[in-house]
Protein backbone atom coordinates (compact mmCIF):
# COMPACT_ATOMS: atom_id res chain seq x y z
CA UNK A 1 0.00 0.00 0.00
CA UNK A 2 1.21 3.86 -0.66
CA UNK A 3 0.20 7.07 -0.49
CA UNK A 4 0.22 8.51 -3.43
CA UNK A 5 -0.42 12.34 -2.52
CA UNK A 6 -1.58 13.96 0.85
CA UNK A 7 -2.66 17.04 -0.89
CA UNK A 8 -4.37 18.51 1.99
CA UNK A 9 -5.43 16.99 5.33
CA UNK A 10 -8.68 16.04 3.43
CA UNK A 11 -7.34 14.40 0.27
CA UNK A 12 -5.38 11.41 0.28
CA UNK A 13 -4.50 8.69 -2.80
CA UNK A 14 -3.94 5.44 -2.04
CA UNK A 15 -2.63 3.07 -4.42
CA UNK A 16 -2.31 -0.75 -3.88
CA UNK A 17 -4.19 -3.88 -3.79
CA UNK A 18 -7.79 -3.01 -2.24
CA UNK A 19 -7.19 -6.34 0.13
CA UNK A 20 -3.86 -4.51 1.53
CA UNK A 21 -5.34 -1.37 2.19
CA UNK A 22 -9.04 -1.76 2.98
CA UNK A 23 -8.22 -3.23 6.68
CA UNK A 24 -6.46 -0.42 7.39
CA UNK A 25 -9.45 2.07 6.83
CA UNK A 26 -12.68 2.45 8.97
CA UNK A 27 -14.77 5.23 9.49
CA UNK A 28 -15.53 5.54 5.41
CA UNK A 29 -19.45 6.70 4.87
CA UNK A 30 -19.38 6.31 1.03
CA UNK A 31 -17.00 4.05 -1.20
CA UNK A 32 -17.52 4.17 -4.91
CA UNK A 33 -16.36 0.83 -6.00
CA UNK A 34 -15.54 0.68 -9.84
CA UNK A 35 -13.88 -3.01 -9.82
CA UNK A 36 -12.30 -4.96 -13.01
CA UNK A 37 -15.09 -6.20 -15.01
CA UNK A 38 -13.29 -9.59 -15.90
CA UNK A 39 -13.17 -9.16 -19.05
CA UNK A 40 -9.73 -9.31 -20.00
CA UNK A 41 -8.54 -5.80 -20.04
CA UNK A 42 -4.70 -5.29 -19.11
CA UNK A 43 -4.19 -3.15 -16.40
CA UNK A 44 -0.49 -4.12 -15.77
CA UNK A 45 -0.59 -7.61 -15.06
CA UNK A 46 -1.45 -9.40 -18.58
CA UNK A 47 -5.18 -9.32 -19.82
CA UNK A 48 -5.33 -13.06 -18.28
CA UNK A 49 -5.37 -11.35 -14.77
CA UNK A 50 -8.56 -10.01 -15.95
CA UNK A 51 -10.41 -12.97 -16.93
CA UNK A 52 -10.52 -15.49 -14.05
CA UNK A 53 -12.81 -18.79 -13.95
CA UNK A 54 -16.64 -17.32 -12.34
CA UNK A 55 -15.56 -19.10 -9.12
CA UNK A 56 -11.91 -17.44 -8.46
CA UNK A 57 -13.46 -13.79 -9.86
CA UNK A 58 -16.51 -14.52 -7.37
CA UNK A 59 -14.29 -15.89 -4.60
CA UNK A 60 -12.04 -12.64 -4.88
CA UNK A 61 -15.25 -10.62 -5.29
CA UNK A 62 -16.81 -11.90 -1.87
CA UNK A 63 -13.09 -11.07 -0.01
CA UNK A 64 -13.00 -7.45 -0.78
CA UNK A 65 -16.23 -6.91 -0.67
CA UNK A 66 -15.87 -8.13 3.34
CA UNK A 67 -12.89 -6.17 3.45
CA UNK A 68 -15.26 -3.37 2.37
CA UNK A 69 -17.81 -3.81 5.21
CA UNK A 70 -15.60 -3.65 7.87
CA UNK A 71 -14.52 0.13 6.67
CA UNK A 72 -17.91 1.41 6.82
CA UNK A 73 -19.33 4.12 9.05
CA UNK A 74 -22.32 3.12 10.92
CA UNK A 75 -24.32 5.08 8.19
CA UNK A 76 -22.11 4.44 5.38
CA UNK A 77 -23.02 3.04 1.78
CA UNK A 78 -21.18 1.34 -0.82
CA UNK A 79 -21.38 2.35 -4.47
CA UNK A 80 -20.63 -0.88 -7.19
CA UNK A 81 -20.81 0.18 -10.54
CA UNK A 82 -21.48 -3.31 -11.65
CA UNK A 83 -19.83 -5.39 -13.50
CA UNK A 84 -22.23 -6.14 -16.40
CA UNK A 85 -21.92 -10.29 -16.91
CA UNK A 86 -22.34 -11.04 -13.49
CA UNK A 87 -25.20 -8.87 -12.15
CA UNK A 88 -27.50 -10.85 -10.87
CA UNK A 89 -24.21 -12.64 -8.75
CA UNK A 90 -23.59 -9.89 -6.60
CA UNK A 91 -27.14 -8.66 -5.31
CA UNK A 92 -26.92 -11.91 -3.56
CA UNK A 93 -23.27 -11.06 -2.57
CA UNK A 94 -23.83 -7.98 -0.69
CA UNK A 95 -26.97 -8.89 1.26
CA UNK A 96 -25.01 -12.11 2.64
CA UNK A 97 -22.11 -9.57 3.99
CA UNK A 98 -24.92 -7.73 5.34
CA UNK A 99 -25.95 -4.96 3.68
CA UNK A 100 -29.25 -3.70 2.76
CA UNK A 101 -30.25 -2.23 -0.64
CA UNK A 102 -31.30 1.05 -1.14
CA UNK A 103 -31.44 1.73 -4.62
CA UNK A 104 -30.36 -0.03 -8.31
CA UNK A 105 -29.67 3.36 -10.33
CA UNK A 106 -29.68 2.57 -14.63
CA UNK A 107 -26.78 4.72 -15.80
CA UNK A 108 -28.28 5.31 -19.57
CA UNK A 109 -24.93 6.26 -21.32
CA UNK A 110 -26.92 8.00 -24.23
CA UNK A 111 -23.81 7.15 -26.31
CA UNK A 112 -24.10 3.38 -26.54
CA UNK A 113 -22.32 0.59 -27.88
CA UNK A 114 -23.32 -0.97 -31.37
CA UNK A 115 -24.33 -4.50 -30.98
CA UNK A 116 -25.23 -6.57 -34.31
CA UNK A 117 -27.56 -9.41 -32.97
CA UNK A 118 -28.45 -7.96 -29.72
CA UNK A 119 -30.22 -4.07 -28.73
CA UNK A 120 -27.03 -1.70 -28.30
CA UNK A 121 -26.02 -1.46 -25.01
CA UNK A 122 -26.49 1.87 -23.59
CA UNK A 123 -26.92 1.56 -19.80
CA UNK A 124 -25.69 0.00 -16.83
CA UNK A 125 -26.21 -0.79 -12.88
CA UNK A 126 -25.09 1.05 -10.12
CA UNK A 127 -25.98 -0.49 -6.90
CA UNK A 128 -26.58 1.47 -3.53
CA UNK A 129 -26.33 -0.54 0.03
CA UNK A 130 -26.48 1.08 3.24
CA UNK A 131 -25.25 -0.65 6.41
CA UNK A 132 -28.09 -0.07 7.70
CA UNK A 133 -31.66 0.95 6.19
CA UNK A 134 -32.78 2.99 8.85
CA UNK A 135 -29.64 4.93 9.57
CA UNK A 136 -28.17 6.03 6.21
CA UNK A 137 -27.63 9.54 4.51
CA UNK A 138 -29.08 11.31 1.42
CA UNK A 139 -27.95 14.58 1.11
CA UNK A 140 -31.05 15.29 -0.88
CA UNK A 141 -30.09 19.04 -1.24
CA UNK A 142 -26.78 18.35 -2.57
CA UNK A 143 -27.94 16.60 -5.17
CA UNK A 144 -31.00 18.89 -7.09
CA UNK A 145 -31.08 19.12 -10.45
CA UNK A 146 -33.46 22.10 -12.21
CA UNK A 147 -37.10 20.39 -12.69
CA UNK A 148 -39.70 20.22 -15.82
CA UNK A 149 -41.79 21.85 -13.19
CA UNK A 150 -39.43 25.24 -12.95
CA UNK A 151 -38.23 24.95 -16.85
CA UNK A 152 -40.81 23.74 -18.75
CA UNK A 153 -44.46 24.91 -16.35
CA UNK A 154 -43.08 27.59 -14.57
CA UNK A 155 -45.01 26.08 -11.63
CA UNK A 156 -45.13 27.88 -8.75
CA UNK A 157 -45.28 24.83 -6.62
CA UNK A 158 -41.51 24.01 -7.68
CA UNK A 159 -39.13 23.64 -5.13
CA UNK A 160 -36.67 26.63 -6.08
CA UNK A 161 -33.78 24.45 -6.05
CA UNK A 162 -34.83 21.27 -8.35
CA UNK A 163 -36.16 18.33 -7.77
CA UNK A 164 -34.21 15.70 -6.47
CA UNK A 165 -33.07 12.99 -9.72
CA UNK A 166 -34.74 10.01 -10.25
CA UNK A 167 -33.00 6.31 -10.22
CA UNK A 168 -32.22 6.69 -13.82
CA UNK A 169 -29.17 8.86 -14.48
CA UNK A 170 -28.94 9.99 -18.11
CA UNK A 171 -25.20 10.89 -18.50
CA UNK A 172 -22.96 10.44 -21.56
CA UNK A 173 -20.02 7.79 -20.98
CA UNK A 174 -16.51 8.96 -21.22
CA UNK A 175 -15.82 8.17 -25.47
CA UNK A 176 -12.48 9.34 -27.19
CA UNK A 177 -12.89 12.69 -28.16
CA UNK A 178 -14.39 14.07 -24.97
CA UNK A 179 -12.80 16.81 -23.31
CA UNK A 180 -12.25 15.00 -19.98
CA UNK A 181 -10.81 11.99 -21.66
CA UNK A 182 -7.22 10.54 -20.28
CA UNK A 183 -5.31 8.70 -23.18
CA UNK A 184 -5.20 4.99 -22.34
CA UNK A 185 -7.95 4.72 -19.61
CA UNK A 186 -10.23 2.39 -21.17
CA UNK A 187 -12.84 1.91 -18.52
CA UNK A 188 -12.87 6.07 -17.11
CA UNK A 189 -16.09 7.13 -16.00
CA UNK A 190 -17.74 10.15 -16.36
CA UNK A 191 -17.06 12.77 -13.38
CA UNK A 192 -20.70 13.68 -13.73
CA UNK A 193 -21.61 10.55 -11.94
CA UNK A 194 -19.14 10.03 -9.63
CA UNK A 195 -19.68 13.74 -8.47
CA UNK A 196 -23.59 12.70 -8.15
CA UNK A 197 -22.50 9.55 -6.14
CA UNK A 198 -20.36 11.44 -3.86
CA UNK A 199 -23.21 14.20 -3.05
CA UNK A 200 -25.16 11.41 -1.68
CA UNK A 201 -22.77 11.20 1.23
CA UNK A 202 -21.54 14.81 1.45
CA UNK A 203 -18.23 13.56 4.26
CA UNK A 204 -17.66 10.89 1.14
CA UNK A 205 -14.49 9.10 1.25
CA UNK A 206 -14.13 7.26 -2.22
CA UNK A 207 -11.52 3.80 -1.51
CA UNK A 208 -11.57 2.06 -4.82
CA UNK A 209 -7.98 2.51 -5.50
CA UNK A 210 -5.50 0.99 -8.46
CA UNK A 211 -2.91 -1.42 -8.29
CA UNK A 212 0.19 0.92 -8.13
CA UNK A 213 2.08 -1.62 -10.90
CA UNK A 214 -1.24 -1.72 -13.81
CA UNK A 215 -0.34 -0.08 -16.83
CA UNK A 216 -3.17 3.01 -17.05
CA UNK A 217 -2.19 3.71 -13.17
CA UNK A 218 1.61 4.44 -13.80
CA UNK A 219 0.98 7.41 -12.24
CA UNK A 220 -2.44 5.78 -10.64
CA UNK A 221 -4.89 7.50 -8.48
CA UNK A 222 -4.20 11.19 -9.39
CA UNK A 223 -5.30 10.11 -12.86
CA UNK A 224 -8.68 7.63 -12.27
CA UNK A 225 -11.83 9.38 -12.38
CA UNK A 226 -12.90 7.95 -8.75
CA UNK A 227 -10.07 9.89 -7.44
CA UNK A 228 -10.46 13.01 -9.08
CA UNK A 229 -13.59 13.26 -7.08
CA UNK A 230 -12.59 12.20 -4.57
CA UNK A 231 -9.53 15.26 -4.30
CA UNK A 232 -12.29 17.54 -6.05
CA UNK A 233 -14.47 16.85 -2.65
CA UNK A 234 -11.78 18.14 -0.69
CA UNK A 235 -11.03 21.20 -3.05
CA UNK A 236 -14.78 22.44 -2.63
CA UNK A 237 -14.48 21.83 0.90
CA UNK A 238 -17.46 19.21 1.22
CA UNK A 239 -15.65 16.61 2.26
CA UNK A 240 -14.81 16.66 6.10
CA UNK A 241 -12.86 13.35 6.99
CA UNK A 242 -10.42 14.48 9.63
CA UNK A 243 -6.99 13.08 9.52
C1 LIG B 1 -12.91 -1.06 -14.21
S1 LIG B 1 -11.41 -0.23 -13.74
C2 LIG B 1 -12.03 1.20 -12.92
C3 LIG B 1 -11.30 2.48 -13.21
C4 LIG B 1 -12.03 3.72 -12.66
N1 LIG B 1 -13.28 3.88 -13.36
C5 LIG B 1 -11.23 5.00 -12.76
O1 LIG B 1 -11.43 5.73 -13.74
O2 LIG B 1 -10.44 5.28 -11.87
C6 LIG B 1 -10.85 -1.28 -12.47
C7 LIG B 1 -9.66 -0.72 -11.68
O3 LIG B 1 -9.36 -1.63 -10.60
C8 LIG B 1 -7.94 -1.69 -10.45
N2 LIG B 1 -7.64 -2.95 -9.74
C9 LIG B 1 -7.57 -4.21 -10.25
N3 LIG B 1 -7.30 -5.09 -9.26
C10 LIG B 1 -7.21 -4.37 -8.12
C11 LIG B 1 -6.94 -4.70 -6.76
N4 LIG B 1 -6.73 -5.96 -6.38
N5 LIG B 1 -6.93 -3.71 -5.85
C12 LIG B 1 -7.14 -2.44 -6.21
N6 LIG B 1 -7.41 -2.05 -7.47
C13 LIG B 1 -7.42 -3.01 -8.41
C14 LIG B 1 -7.43 -1.61 -11.87
O4 LIG B 1 -6.08 -1.17 -11.90
C15 LIG B 1 -8.38 -0.58 -12.47
O5 LIG B 1 -7.88 0.70 -12.23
Amino acid sequence: MRLLSQATCKSEILTGDCLEYLPALNGVRLLFADPPNNIGINYGAGSRADKLPLAEYLAWFGQWIQAAVRTLTDDGSLWLMVPPDYAEHFAWMLNRAGLTRVDWIIWHETFGQHRTKRFSKTSRFIFWYAKDARNYVFNRDDLRVPSDRQLKYRDKRAHPAGKVPGNVWTIPRVCGKHAERIPGVPTQLPLALLRRARAQAGRAAQVWGQKRQHGYARDAGARGTTAAVRVDAAEDGRVDRSC
